[in-house]
C-alpha cells in the first residue's frame, strides 16, 4: 500500500481539547530516545516528578506519569485504591463524572451517585450529606467537567473528607493550570490529569499525584511481578490490584530509586509531559491561571457581545472553556464544518443531553492568546451571519477588546 508522509492541514483548535500543542512541546517530543535506565532518562524522570509537584502544588513524593491518555490516570487511581465491594461516592454533573462512575463500577466497587443538573455544580453541604449517608471509602469527583464547562469548587471538600475518614480523589484533566488548584491545601489524596488542555501538549500521558495516605492504602496491596521477584521479597497481604498495567504500587516502584521494572516508559511522551510542566513552572502557576482567566473572560464577553447565550451557571464555569447555546434554526454541525472549511478553526460539539444544543469553545494552553480569541470571534460572527442569524456587528471582538483594555 502506498501512503504519503503525514502532512496535517493547518488548524486552530479552539474546542474543549485537544488544542494545538505548544511548538516547544512538539520539538521536545522529536528528541532522540535514550535507554530506559540511562542516567539521563532517570534524571528526567526525577525532574518530571519535581516539576509536577509544582504544577499540582503538592509535596507528595508519589508524583509521576501514567502512560496513556487521561483516562489511564483515572483507571490507575481507581483500580489501585478501590477493592471489590468498597463504597465510593461519585457526584456527577456531566459526562466525565459518569466516566468516574463507570470505571469505579468496573472495579466492582459499590458505587453511589448523586447528580446535579448539567450546567450546575454541587454545594459542599450536598456532598457532605451524601458522605454521611453512604459512608464511602472514597469520594471521586471531577474538578472541571468539559462536557458542561462547569468547575466544581473543591476547597471545602478535603476537610469534609478528613472529618469522615474518606479518601478524596479528583480528575483535573480539563481544569489544571487554567483554574486555581491546590492538591495539598485542599486535602487531596489522589489527583490525575492529562496534557491536552491547559498544559498545552498532546494527549497520551497522565500526570498523577498521591498523598502519603493514598500511598499507604495502595502499598497494602503491593505484589512484586512474578518474573522480578527475588529471594526475600515479600508481598503485602492485601488483595492484588486487578490491573497489571495500572498497578500503582508497581508504577511507584518503577518511579522510585529502586527502579523496579514495570512498563517501558514512553520516552517521547515523557519528553512532552516534562516540557509542558517546565513551561508552566517557567511562566509561574499563578500567571498561567491568570492568563486563562483573562482570555476566558474575553471569549465569554465576546460571545455575549455577539448576542449569543452562554450555557449554564457562568459564575461556576471553568476559565478555559465556554458553552454557547446554538441559536434556533442553526444547524450546529454544518456551522462547525464551515468554520473549519473557511477559517481552519475547530470549535467543539457536545455530548449526551447537550448534543445539538451547545457548542463549546476553549481558550486553553497554547491557544489562550488574544489573537486566537479575536480571530475566533471574528470568524464566528461571519459564519453565523451567513447562517442567517442577526447579530450585533462587531459586537464580539469589540466586547473582547474592552476586556483586554481593562487588563
Ligand atoms: C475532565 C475529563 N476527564 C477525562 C477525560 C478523558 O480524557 P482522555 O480522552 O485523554 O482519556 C477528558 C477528556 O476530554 C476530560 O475532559
Amino acid at each position: 500500500m502506498k501512503s504519503d508522509p503525514i502532512h496535517p492541514p493547518y488548524r486552530m483548535l479552539m474546542g474543549p481539547g485537544p488544542i494545538d500543542a505548544d511548538p516547544r512541546v512538539l520539538r521536545a517530543m522529536s528528541a532522540a530516545l535514550v535507554g530506559q535506565y540511562d542516567p539521563a532518562m532517570t534524571g528526567w524522570m526525577n525532574e518530571t516528578m519535581g516539576l509536577y509537584r509544582e504544577v499540582f502544588r503538592t509535596d507528595n513524593q508519589a508524583t509521576m506519569l501514567i502512560d496513556g491518555t487521561s483516562r489511564a490516570g483515572i483507571e490507575a487511581a481507581l483500580v489501585s485504591l478501590l477493592e471489590p465491594g468498597d463504597r465510593v461516592l461519585v457526584p456527577v454533573f456531566g459526562r466525565f463524572g459518569n466516566l468516574l462512575r463507570e470505571i469505579a463500577e468496573r472495579c466492582d466497587a459499590e458505587v453511589h451517585v448523586i447528580e446535579a443538573p448539567w450546567g450546575e455544580v454541587f454545594r459542599p453541604e450536598q456532598i457532605e450529606q451524601a458522605i454521611r449517608e453512604v459512608q464511602p471509602k472514597l469520594l471521586a469527583v471531577v474538578q472541571g467537567d468539559t462536557s458542561t464547562t462547569m468547575c466544581q469548587p473543591l476547597e471545602a471538600l478535603g476537610e469534609i473528607c478528613r472529618r469522615h475518614g474518606v479518601l478524596f480523589y479528583t480528575d483535573v484533566t480539563a481544569s489544571l493550570a487554567g483554574n486555581e488548584f491546590r492538591a495539598d491545601d485542599w486535602g487531596l489524596d489522589a489527583v490525575t490529569a492529562g496534557l491536552q488542555k491547559c498544559l498545552a501538549g498532546p494527549s497520551g500521558s497522565a500526570p498523577i499525584t498521591l498523598s502519603p495516605r493514598a500511598v499507604e492504602v495502595i502499598n497494602r496491596r503491593r505484589h512484586v511481578e512474578a518474573g522480578l521477584k527475588k529471594e526475600g521479597d515479600d508481598d503485602a497481604r492485601g488483595l492484588r490490584i486487578r490491573s497489571n498495567y495500572f498497578d500503582l504500587a508497581m508504577i511507584m516502584d518503577y518511579w522510585s530509586e529502586a527502579r523496579l521494572n514495570h512498563h517501558t516508559e514512553a520516552t517521547s511522551m515523557l519528553y512532552a509531559a516534562r516540557e509542558c510542566a517546565r513551561l508552566l513552572v517557567e511562566e509561574g502557576m499563578d500567571n498561567a491561571i491568570a492568563r486563562h482567566r483573562l482570555h476566558g473572560r474575553a471569549m465569554l464577553a465576546g460571545v455575549q457581545g455577539l448576542g449569543l447565550r452562554p450555557f449554564g451557571d457562568v459564575d461556576n464555569k471553568m476559565h478555559n472553556v465556554v458553552g454557547i447555546e446554538i441559536p434556533d434554526g442553526v444547524d450546529g454541525e454544518a456551522l462547525r464544518r464551515t468554520l473549519i472549511q473557511d477559517y481552519a478553526i475547530e470549535i467543539g460539539t457536545s455530548f449526551g443531553p447537550l448534543h445539538g444544543r451547545i457548542w463549546r469553545i476553549g481558550t486553553m494552553g497554547y491557544n489562550a492568546r488574544r489573537d486566537a480569541v479575536m480571530t475566533t470571534l471574528a470568524a464566528l460572527e461571519q459564519v453565523l451571519r451567513h447562517a442567517g442569524v442577526t447579530l450585533n456587528a462587531g459586537g464580539g471582538t469589540g466586547a473582547a477588546r474592552e476586556i483586554y483594555q481593562e487588563g
